[in-house]
């Protein structure tokens, strides 16, 4: 029996365990998958030697810690400098992100030609190196300038809300946690209205909520999603990485997708 985990800080939210536990048993997998919350991101590596773990995805606030816990890092990750998949091999720890691609994935049928990202955070990071790497016109509007710094030293377009002035988007993203636990909205309404009016897609990376971010963007008829399908398919590629890719895409999404389900 092999072992893996979440680890993060609340970790009790996540429905990782279900997506995974479940593709394990569709496939035969003597595997199983737990939650660890984790007090001190520095005692990663510690506690993953510790656990017997083969493979843990990380959440908030520990990617920039398992980035830096890592042996070896593999893919995009580097880019971002933020890890949520770990996987052990000859007892090293070879570090992923399967975030920016997942999300990617989860926008594969949206048509835009171009996309603000709301945040600067993590998953900002992530989205903005895929972005960038598939040649995907974007910028970054952010509450705040400090955080704006590792974007601006690459180059890319970013404005905090002092110096924004509105154009047009296609596609709006909101990779705040504005919404997550309150009704706020991550912008100041008249300025999101006046984005909506002209986009055509808005995507909330938070999942399992009508968040009033998405519920604007459905009052002014844009095409909205949550984020449960970026979970889902960063949870596929993990899954991949984990089991080194012996099994379809196609079934793992399928029987992640109704372990996601089964609450
Ligand atoms: N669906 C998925 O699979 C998935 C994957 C990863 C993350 N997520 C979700 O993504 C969200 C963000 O995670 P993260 O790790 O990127 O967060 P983070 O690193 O903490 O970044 C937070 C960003 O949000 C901004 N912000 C926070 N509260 C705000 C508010 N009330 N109004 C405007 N801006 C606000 C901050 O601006 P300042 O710089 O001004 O403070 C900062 O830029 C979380 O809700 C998380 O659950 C979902």
């Amino acid at each position: 029996m092999t072992l893996f985990c979440i680890f993060g800080n609340p970790v009790s939210h996540s429905k990782s365990p279900l997506m995974h536990n479940s593709a394990f048993k569709a496939f035969g997998i003597k595997s199983c998958y737990t939650r660890y919350s984790l007090n001190d991101g520095n005692r990663l590596k510690e506690k993953f030697f510790e656990l017997k773990l083969k493979g843990a995805n990380i959440t908030v606030p520990y990617k920039e810690e398992a980035y830096k816990a890592c042996d070896e890092i593999r893919g995009i990750a580097s880019k971002i400098g933020a890890v949520n998949t770990i996987v052990e091999n000859n007892g090293k720890l070879i570090g992923y992100n399967t975030d920016a691609s997942g999300f990617l994935e989860s926008i594969k049928n949206f048509e835009f030609k171009n996309a603000l990202i709301l945040g600067a955070g993590g998953t900002a990071k992530a989205i903005a190196e895929i972005f960038n790497e598939k040649n995907i016109e974007f910028a970054i509007l952010n509450r705040s300038e400090k955080r704006l710094d590792t974007f601006k030293k690459k180059g890319y377009k970013c404005y905090s809300w002092e110096k924004f002035e509105i154009k047009h988007f296609d596609l709006i993203i909101n990779t705040t946690s504005a919404g997550l636990d309150n009704n706020s909205l991550p912008l100041k309404e008249d300025i999101l209205v006046k984005l909506f009016e002209s986009a055509k897609y808005a995507v909330d990376v938070i999942y399992a909520k009508n968040t009033p971010f998405l519920a604007l963007a459905k009052k002014l008829g844009l095409t909205a999603k949550d984020g449960e399908d970026m979970l889902l398919y960063q949870g596929v590629l993990a899954f991949e990485i984990f089991t080194d890719f012996k099994y379809d895409k196609k079934d793992i999404s399928k029987y992640m997708r109704s372990g996601l389900k089964s609450l």
